[in-house]
């Protein structure tokens, strides 16, 4: 008998005899009596992930692939979903290969399935973790109802330069907020666990670092101090692991000179051995081919053999692993059991979900057609949509009445369907979701006549449409004109050196707001856009994100006020791009701003504070905050302390706010921020209201890392802020013994 078989059957028999009393060791025993029968070649094959093409019918799959997973040679597809699609690509796996092991199917899955959901940037504006958790529990649905497995996402890489595009698919700015995201994304699509036929695994990416890519540019290097990485860029990736994220990627950056694929810093002393990640890592696309360009390796051996070494388990679309382990196997440079190690991980994740019992079982049409865009789903993106929208400024024009006699509904994105959905749309369809237009038609009296005009297109210079806009504003009694970015230009590979609204769209909110009529801009982009002529002329604007296929009722609900906006900005709105990177939570210098004093930090040409700070959002009631009480003024360590504060509503309308704590460590070993968010709750109260919030600090939330690179704290004076964005608030003292 070959020896493999031998050990198999040993390792099938003592699991027999002695089964072990924990899923996780079964699984373990499973695996290994597998791994025993497994060729190199199939081996390499659980390493490998390829991508289906897509023609006019959908995704599909190149012959010469097929061929590949009839060979076991593939471990995963992506890009492919629909249940039948995936029972045809399975049936390949599962009926025609040697040893019958499944594959996985995985999928960009970022802001819903079918139904779409705000961008991520824009769920993050809610500040509800409760909504973000549901949105991306029924992405996990719909997406585990069409034969997926696992989605990439969520991205949690922080960012704090607007230019880079990809600031639309995160959590914005700051390591608290990104981080208790990053947790409930991960809850979402995970749900009950792995093996749930409505969960995926998810994906935690881009590890790491990769949202600090200098000057903005896509793909462009990272470099910082090894403190920087770990207070800001790496909580939101160690949040996601620590909540059981089945999957991470790397970032296709290098950081600190070396590619995050080819870092053995990263994926192994980070990854595996502080965060404790147990789960498997996949390059992100073809990264370990890009190696070679990155200029760390200089043919496909030695960018797989770097990869591999680094602690990457799974070659995306590559194909490196595929071409060259074999040799390298054979050779001795790396050894069976690197190999066996990854494909160990992979093969875990396969058994947890379940795939080795049934592997159709997420592949089932009956299932997918009664889960897909149910009423309740579209509802729900709705209730997340209109919780996503910020409003930036209003001067008493918002919320509009439903009985204006004529309404006009002017821009370039006021009637594109198309750009609802944003950016990493998955298998959303923009002709089912809602544009502005269609929502306020719904929304008005059957009385009010609603107007239309394109004004402008989004990104060129032509002013053809400017007079017809002109006409219908002067008929009318309000506006809404709706501009900003096209879906397009945030996302992937869509960096810009300019955050102005493109083409001539400032021209054309000149030349409605010179009307002189109730003018409200409904802003839609996938990062902060330098607005300042805007916010300083026209009286009322709304973010609005890209927020999905229920964007345009969700954006009607705030213009008319059946939802009072409570969203608050994730991220800073600079005044001008030259002030980028800017972030609420930078440090004092040691010539902090001083108008009087030339030789202090600051611009000649632009003020050093935001246009809008981080926190930031209007409602259509008010709040009155109360000094913070601290319930002593000295912590000891393992003690906590309580932040109250009241909080009334002082307007006539029912609202919620983002109550938002912040704490200062005024003197450290090492330069402080001036100010970090520690918590925050979402609090709803009616006209009149006052309600106590009570926030509770400990040690371990005031943790840093110290000058000898430890994390902990120092003794010392704490401030603490409390208010309704990070510029506007109270504060109290405490000392940390
Ligand atoms: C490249 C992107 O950077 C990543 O986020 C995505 O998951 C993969 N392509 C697969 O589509």
């Amino acid at each position: 008998m070959p020896k493999h078989l031998f050990l198999a059957l040993f390792i099938l028999l003592l699991n027999a005899c002695n089964p072990p009393a924990n899923r996780q060791d079964r699984i373990d025993l499973k695996v290994d009596s597998l791994l025993a029968l497994m060729t190199l070649e199939e081996k390499i094959g659980q390493l490998s992930l390829y991508t289906s093409d897509w023609d006019v019918t959908g995704p599909t799959m190149r012959e010469g692939y097929k061929e590949e997973i009839r060979k076991g040679r593939v471990g995963a597809i992506f890009n492919a979903f629909t249940a039948r699609y995936t029972r045809e690509l399975q049936r390949l796996a599962v009926e025609e290969t040697r040893l019958k092991i499944p594959l996985l199917f995985g999928y960009d899955v970022v802001h819903g399935h079918r139904t779409i959901f705000p961008i991520p940037l824009g769920q993050a504006a809610s500040w509800d973790l409760k909504a973000i958790e549901e949105a991306d529990r029924i992405a996990a649905e719909e997406a585990a109802a069409e034969g997926l497995h696992w989605t990439f996402a969520p991205m949690v890489d922080i960012a704090r330069d607007p230019r880079w595009g990809r600031m639309a698919e995160g959590s914005g700015e700051d390591p608290y907020l990104g981080s208790r995201i990053a947790e409930a994304r991960v809850r979402g699509f995970q749900g009950q666990g792995l093996g749930q036929l409505n969960s995926v695994m998810a994906c935690v990416k881009h590890f790491a670092a990769y949202g600090a890519a200098q000057a903005g540019r896509d793909y462009h290097s990272v470099d910082m101090s090894e403190r920087m990485f770990r207070e800001v860029y790496l909580p939101p990736y160690a949040a996601a692991v620590h909540a059981g994220a089945a999957t991470v990627m790397t970032s296709f950056n290098d950081y600190d000179g070396v590619p995050a694929t080819a870092s053995k810093y990263l994926l192994t002393e980070v990854l595996r051995n502080e965060l404790k990640f147990e789960g498997f890592v996949v390059s992100d696309y073809t990264s370990v081919m890009e190696l070679i360009p990155h200029g760390v390796a200089s043919d496909t051996a030695s960018a797989a053999a770097l990869a591999l070494q680094a602690g990457l388990d799974m070659d995306m679309q590559a194909g490196f692993y595929q071409s060259a382990l074999p040799q390298l196997v054979a050779s001795g440079k790396i050894s069976k059991e690197l190999i066996d190690q990854s494909v160990r991980r992979i093969l875990r994740k396969k058994f947890e979900l379940g795939l080795f019992d049934d592997p159709y079982r997420y592949s089932d049409t009956i299932r997918e057609r009664t889960t897909i865009m149910k009423p309740e789903y579209l509802d729900k993106a709705r209730e997340v949509a209109r919780k996503s929208i910020v409003l930036l400024k209003n001067e008493s024009v918002l919320p509009l009445s439903k009985n204006l006699g004529t309404l006009a509904v002017i821009g370039p994105l006021a009637d594109a369907r198309r750009e609802m959905i944003g950016s990493w749309s998955a298998a959303g369809d923009w002709t089912k979701s809602v544009t502005l237009l269609e929502g306020v038609r719904a929304a008005v009296s059957p009385a009010t006549k609603v107007l239309y005009a394109k004004g402008s297109n989004v990104n060129d210079d032509s002013t053809s449409y400017f007079q017809q806009a002109l006409r219908i504003a002067r008929q009318s009694d309000a506006i809404i004109l709706a501009v900003g970015e096209s879906a397009s230009l945030s996302g992937e590979a869509a960096s810009r050196s300019s955050l102005d609204l493109p083409g001539v769209q400032q021209q054309l909110v000149d030349l409605i707001q010179q009307t002189g009529k109730p003018v409200v801009v409904v802003l839609m982009s996938g990062r902060p856009l330098t607005i300042n002529a805007m916010a300083q002329r026209v009286p009322a604007i709304l973010e609005t994100w890209f927020l999905g296929t229920q964007a345009g009722h969700a954006i009607a609900d705030v213009l008319f006020g059946d939802y009072n906006p409570s969203g608050k900005l994730p991220v800073t709105f600079p005044r001008s791009v030259g002030q980028v990177p800017i972030y609420y939570s930078m440090k004092n210098t040691g010539r902090p701003l001083d108008v009087n004093s030339k030789y202090t930090s600051k611009y000649l040409d632009v003020d050093n504070s935001p246009l809008y700070p981080f926190g930031y959002g209007l409602s259509y009631t008010t709040f009155a905050y109360s000094d913070p009480v601290l319930s002593t003024a000295s912590l000891r360590a393992g003690d906590t302390l309580a932040v109250r504060v009241n909080l009334t509503n002082t307007g006539s309308r029912e609202g919620v706010e983002v109550v938002q704590l912040y704490v200062r460590d005024l003197v450290g070993s090492v330069t402080r921020p001036v100010m970090e968010l520690k918590g925050f709750q979402r609090v709803s109260l009616k006209p009149g209201e006052r309600k106590e919030v009570t926030f509770f600090l400990t040690y371990k939330d005031l943790e840093f890392c110290r000058i000898d690179g430890s994390f902990g704290t120092e003794p010392g004076q704490y401030l603490v802020f409390v208010g309704g964005d990070s510029r506007d608030v109270r504060q109290a003292a405490f000392d940390l013994l």
